[in-house]
């Protein structure tokens, strides 16, 4: 995985506790798909911290690349870069990674039906911009649960890209706080409203349903939906981040043999240790990103030998087929692991 160190062009307030880092293209410039993320490396206390960022850009509509972070109460660096970060900085990124992305061609006739909550705006502004500005047969629905209204993240632009595109762009907010002037929806997005606004859309169109919030959101959104819906998580939740396998808890090393950037690495990985935390361990550069199963910038191929995993909502079902796994959520389970890493 290629590393780039990008030069912060303008820091956007976008609102009181949400800001957007605009980071000039490189030379040559990045490429990315729409709802692809970007991983930003800083060093805290001689110790590298690395966090998945959505790019909130597209290569259709911007110039440069940006991402948009939200504060995290007590988080580390959602708040170091809402307090710090200042234009002229130089924030050391790892190339774009991730498939939260739909294909758009100037062919796509696909109305997009987007479900946005908080900060997972960023990664379904990026699609909305891309299928607005590349594909002209197809149609976009935003439905947006913010907290208050001037915690809506993009307002003004989404509502200069709906006078832009009147005929393609639906943006419908809905607010759990909302002050007595609001004419919006009020509330959280239920599966009652989600069900009320969905038969709002003509039934004759293809449809595409991405989302991207708080779990508990998106949870109602795939209720509310028969049809397959595209996922992104910014965060896991309690449940998932205590599951360790139980295969994993047998009191045995395994050694597993991996093989990344043309080198070939023995890693003995300890009981209840993943393999990119006993890699870390011996100082071993494995690509990384999240640390949660997140975001697949660990993603490698099992190519024989064993390995259960702590969480695999990010992989499609062909992947696993196909032996694809998270290092940072995958335990070995047998002594001929061999991991292909590309
Ligand atoms: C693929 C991917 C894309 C992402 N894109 C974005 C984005 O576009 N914009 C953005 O603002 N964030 C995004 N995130 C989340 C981001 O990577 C960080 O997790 C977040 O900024 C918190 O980091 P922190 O260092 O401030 O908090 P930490 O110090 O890591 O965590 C502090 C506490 O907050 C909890 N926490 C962590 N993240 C969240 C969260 N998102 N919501 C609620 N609680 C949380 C942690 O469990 C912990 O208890 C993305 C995450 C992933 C995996
Ligand atoms: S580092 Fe993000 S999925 Fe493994």
């Amino acid at each position: 995985m290629d590393k780039y160190r990008l030069t912060v062009k303008e820091v956007v307030q976008e609102t009181p506790d949400t800001v957007t880092l605009v980071f000039q293209q490189p030379e040559p410039s990045i490429t990315y798909q729409p709802g692809q993320f970007l991983t930003l490396l800083f060093q805290i206390d001689d110790k590298e911290v690395r966090r998945s960022y959505s790019l909130c850009s597209s290569l259709a509509t911007d110039q440069d690349l940006a991402v948009t972070v939200k504060r995290v109460e007590e988080g580390l660096i959602s708040n170091f870069i809402n307090d710090r970060i200042q234009p002229q900085d130089e924030i050391e990124v790892l190339s774009p990674a991730g498939n939260f992305t739909p294909t758009i061609t100037p062919d796509t006739k696909t109305h997009f039906v987007l479900f946005a909550g908080g900060s997972g705006i960023t990664p379904l502004m990026s699609i909305l911009k891309t299928a607005l500005h590349v594909a002209p047969q197809s149609k976009v629905t935003l439905i947006y649960a913010s907290r208050y209204e001037e915690n809506i993240i993009f307002k003004d632009q989404l509502a200069q890209l709906v006078t832009q595109f009147p005929d393609r762009l639906n943006v419908i907010h809905t607010l759990t706080q909302p002050n007595e002037n609001w004419q919006g929806h009020k509330g959280r997005l239920t599966s009652v409203l989600l069900r009320e606004l969905l038969a709002t859309l003509p039934p004759e169109e293809e449809k595409s349903y991405w989302t991207c919030g708080p779990d508990g959101m998106m949870r109602i959104v795939e209720e509310a939906l028969s049809e397959q819906v595209h996922k992104e998580s910014f965060v896991l939740t309690v449940k998932e981040a205590t599951e360790v396998p139980a295969t994993s808890l047998e009191d045995k090393i395994h050694q597993v043999e991996v093989h990344y950037a043309g080198d070939t690495y023995h890693i003995d990985v300890q009981p209840q240790q993943t393999i990119l935390e006993a890699a870390m361990d011996k100082d071993i550069d494995l690509p990384y990103s999240c640390q949660s199963g997140l975001c697949t910038a660990c993603m490698g191929q099992c190519i024989s030998g064993k390995v259960v995993l702590e969480e695999d909502d990010c992989l499609t079902d062909d992947e696993l087929n196909e032996g694809f796994i998270l290092t940072c959520v995958a335990y070995p389970t047998s002594d001929d692991v061999v991991i292909k890493i590309d």
